[in-house]
């Protein structure tokens, strides 16, 4: 079957036509069309901005898409949209753009979660997908029970999955989500928006520099590890349960820097504390996904969400799996796959699709599906 699917929740454009064979999902288009320009003088994502956005450039990837891959209303099965949550004037144009097509073609649509989405983005083949347009195997090898770590701008969860579909968030983060932290620390450090991609850049040229690589919490909290110049908190890392809490770590730079003014104009210390303040995400993410992970006895761990491009947190978090908990396997997305696109929103409408018994129910979605800022995980 043939899936149409549109992402609209926050800043980025996203249109993607997915082809669900026995076993394989086709990834035929995969187009995202970012907003950062028009959002970076801000510092961050202004919402009636992006659905200006959303409204200009919706239209032209839908046409590239039907003129690229000859769409009509025969040749699409299933329409999926982003329903929530997310920024609601963004949610709007998306969830308003499929309601027309999903009337005017009288086909089923199906409203996703944005995070379900993330999580699905891991069932796409990691290397094959590279190759759009190769068949990719299906499940991936990705068994249940599942536990996922989805961590971007503005979430920080741990999803326990026993089957597709069964979503039991274990731990969450109590303020700011990781990605918003990368944004915040950005913000102060004078880097631009969005602050993620920037501070790990700097990050990790600064770690190749010194030709250490980062050290794992236990060694940090000795000490100072040679060659590091700041030692940041990794909040809650010891607490006895699977939440998070970064504001906290972002104060904590914020009055560094404020008490250190020096600090921002030397370009060696700034990189300095974006690599500690990396690592001290990093710490907490890895520690509480295996605290997690020892508890539930998973059979895989995934790893979704735009704060998981992040190079080093990919690398620790496998290497503590394959340390401390070999049995369980680690699967994380291909880079495109991490950060907001449609193709994971295909791939989790497909699923909701098939395991629905009353198919019949889609068919008027296109009258009664609303977006939903605060659309909750269930
Ligand atoms: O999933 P996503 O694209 O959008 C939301 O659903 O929020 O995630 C965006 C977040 C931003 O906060 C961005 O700074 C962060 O992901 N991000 C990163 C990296 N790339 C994007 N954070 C750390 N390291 C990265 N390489
Ligand atoms: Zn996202």
């Amino acid at each position: 079957m043939n899936i149409l699917a549109i992402e609209t929740s926050c800043d980025e454009t996203a249109v993607a036509l997915v082809r669900a064979e026995k076993n394989s999902f086709r990834i035929l288009e995969n187009l995202v069309s970012s907003q950062v320009k028009v959002h970076a003088p801000f510092g961050g994502v202004v919402p009636n901005l992006a659905a200006r956005e959303h409204l200009k450039n919706l239209p032209v990837l839908l046409k590239k898409t039907f003129q690229t891959h000859k769409i009509t209303a025969k040749n699409i099965d299933l329409i999926a949209v982003t329903e929530g949550p997310g920024l609601i004037p963004a949610l709007l144009i998306g969830t308003n753009a499929a309601k027309a097509l999903a009337y005017a073609w009288k086909k089923p649509l199906v409203g996703m979660h944005h995070i379900a989405g993330h999580i699905y983005a891991n069932f796409i083949h990691p290397v094959k997908s590279r190759e759009a347009g190769a068949a990719l195997p299906q499940f991936n090898r990705a068994k249940f029970p599942i536990l996922a770590l989805v961590v971007s701008g503005g979430h920080t969860q741990l999803i326990l999955m026993k089957k597709h579909l069964d979503y039991k968030i274990v731990g969450e983060t109590l303020d700011d989500a990781a990605g918003e932290a990368f944004d915040k620390v950005a913000k102060i450090l004078g880097l631009g928006y969005p602050g993620g991609p920037i501070v790990s850049k700097i990050a990790d040229e600064f770690q190749n520099s010194i030709k250490i690589r980062p050290f794992p919490s236990p060694t940090i909290r000795r000490g100072i590890p040679q060659g590091r110049t700041f030692q940041l908190p990794r909040p809650m890392i010891n607490s006895n349960n699977l939440d998070f809490s970064f504001s906290g770590l972002k104060t904590a730079v914020l009055y560094l820097v404020r008490d250190n003014p020096q600090i921002l104009k030397n370009k060696k210390n700034t990189a300095a504390l974006c690599a500690e303040f990396q690592q001290a995400v990093i710490d907490v993410l890895v520690s509480k996904t295996l605290r997690a992970a020892k508890k539930y006895k998973p059979k895989t761990i995934l790893l979704g969400g735009g704060v998981s491009a992040n190079k080093e947190l990919r690398a620790q978090l496998g290497e503590a799996v394959k340390k401390q908990i070999p049995d369980t396997r680690y699967q994380i997305p291909d880079t495109q796959y991490s950060l907001d696109n449609a193709a994971m929103i295909a791939i989790s409408g497909y699923f909701q699709w098939k395991m629905a018994k009353d198919k019949k129910k889609f068919s008027n979605n296109w009258k009664t599906l609303e977006a939903d800022a605060g659309l909750l995980l269930k």
